[in-house]
């Protein structure tokens, strides 16, 4: 069997000594969480060998599954595992049924099972219902429930209902809960190198708490921790010392709020320059396909990666032989991309071209109670938001960042 890090082997021996009905591993990006629960969804299957009762995987999609917990079991049994037509497979001679559990109906998937465990995969990603009814499904004597997860808001279900009661027992002895907690540092198969990186580049505040050390922390104060007036701006007459390969920009629409337009410029070291920012309140769209039109004239006919909540204004600039197109609006994805790129120094402000920029940068801020960001100095960073993040998704998704 494969080595084990010295926090898995702690999961692995209550695993086998406690055996306790659930066991919830939750913490850090890459530490360990899933490989640990796959071995033992494993041997929890074996030890039903041949006897044809059912086993329950939830991941938020089935191509999420398949990601993180198929490919791993794959290499670990050396053989391939196939789903059919009912999203099964057999293991050990024992049905494995792989459910989707992301949505409010998809506890129906898991009604009526009588199964003998189940491994819950991302439970925060999972729905509150199916979560639970996947639980009630393992019904089986003996049963066993794992659960990995990456924390979130501390108020979250899945902390307040399982990780917080680690310890608790059932009236009849038998343990019911063990909370197992990682951290990046757990996983000692990692290369040093690239643990460093990964800290290095981690956004300073929550996504550190959370991705790095493994903390149920909630969003709070200030979004983008990482920026400093001394390092990120840069006045226009350095920036026209460097040499720029691509141009491109971000469209952020508004009226009562002020809509924004942002110019980057990416230099042939891999950094980005917030080279112009266009914002004002009050404006139709006319004014602000003028504006888009003066931006291509200057810099060529560059993408404008726009807010899609006005597909009626992206036609518009279509129309008028502008590169628009709908831009990736994931918040919490994309504002990491942007934070990461202050923590690295890979983003700089041409301070003498931007104005609204300067407010929103030390206003914009986190909802304490949703998690998200709170709706307001947000104009100009969504415009970069957009862009950044569009423009880059397909590396970032790959791990291959310019
Ligand atoms: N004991 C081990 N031996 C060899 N490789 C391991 C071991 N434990 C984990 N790994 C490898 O380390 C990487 C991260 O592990 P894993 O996927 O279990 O982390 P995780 O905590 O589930 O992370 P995430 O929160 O990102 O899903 C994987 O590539 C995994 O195969
Ligand atoms: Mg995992």
């Amino acid at each position: 069997m494969a080595d084990l890090t010295p926090k898995q082997k702690e999961v692995m021996d209550c695993f086998i000594k406690e055996k306790p009905k659930i066991i919830a591993a939750s913490g850090a990006k890459r530490a360990g969480k899933t490989f640990v629960l796959i071995l033992l969804f494993l041997i929890l299957i074996a030890r039903y060998e041949n006897k044809g009762l059912s086993f329950i995987i939830g991941g938020s999609t089935q191509a999420s599954i398949r990601r993180n917990v198929l490919n791993d079991m794959e290499v670990i049994l050396s053989k391939e595992l196939k789903l059919d037509k009912t999203n099964a497979v057999t293991v050990f001679g024992n049905r494995v049924y792989c459910f989707d559990g992301a949505n409010a109906d998809a506890w129906k998937k898991a009604r009526g099972f009588t199964s003998a465990g189940a491994f819950l995969n991302e439970g925060t990603a999972l729905h509150d219902m199916f979560v639970k009814e996947v639980i009630s499904r393992c019904s089986y004597p003996g049963a066993q429930i794992l659960l990995d997860t990456n924390p979130e808001n501390p108020a979250h279900p899945v902390k307040e209902d399982y990780i917080d009661k680690d310890g608790q027992v059932l009236s009849n002895g038998r343990l019911n809960i063990r909370a197992f907690h990682f951290t990046l540092f757990d996983n000692i198969f990692l290369d040093p190198e690239y643990v460093e990186s990964i800290v290095a580049s981690t956004p300073t505040g929550m996504y550190t708490d959370r991705d790095i050390y493994g903390l149920w922390v909630a969003a709070e104060g200030v979004i983008y921790k990482d920026f400093n007036k001394d390092i990120h701006y840069i006045s226009s007459e350095e920036v026209a010392k460097k040499n720029f390969v691509h141009y491109y920009a971000g469209v952020d629409w508004g009226y009562e709020h002020p809509g924004a337009i942002v110019v980057l410029g990416e230099d042939d070291k891999g950094d980005t320059y917030l080279l112009e920012e266009h914002s004002k309140q009050h404006e139709e769209i006319d004014y602000w396909v003028d504006v888009a039109k003066n931006v291509k004239e200057r810099y060529g006919n560059i993408f404008f990666y726009c807010d899609s909540a006005r597909p009626e204004h992206v036609r518009r600039f279509r129309r008028e032989g502008l590169k628009a197109m709908n831009a990736d609006k994931s918040v919490l994805a994309g504002i990491e991309e942007i934070a990461r790129r202050f923590k690295l120094k890979k983003l700089y402000v041409v301070i003498d071209n931007v104005e609204l920029f300067k407010k929103e940068i030390f206003l914009y801020v986190w909802n304490e109670k949703t998690g998200e960001p709170v709706k307001e100095w947000d104009n100009v960073l969504d415009a970069l938001r957009y862009a950044i993040y569009t423009r880059n998704k397909k590396d970032i998704i790959t791990g291959k960042r310019r």
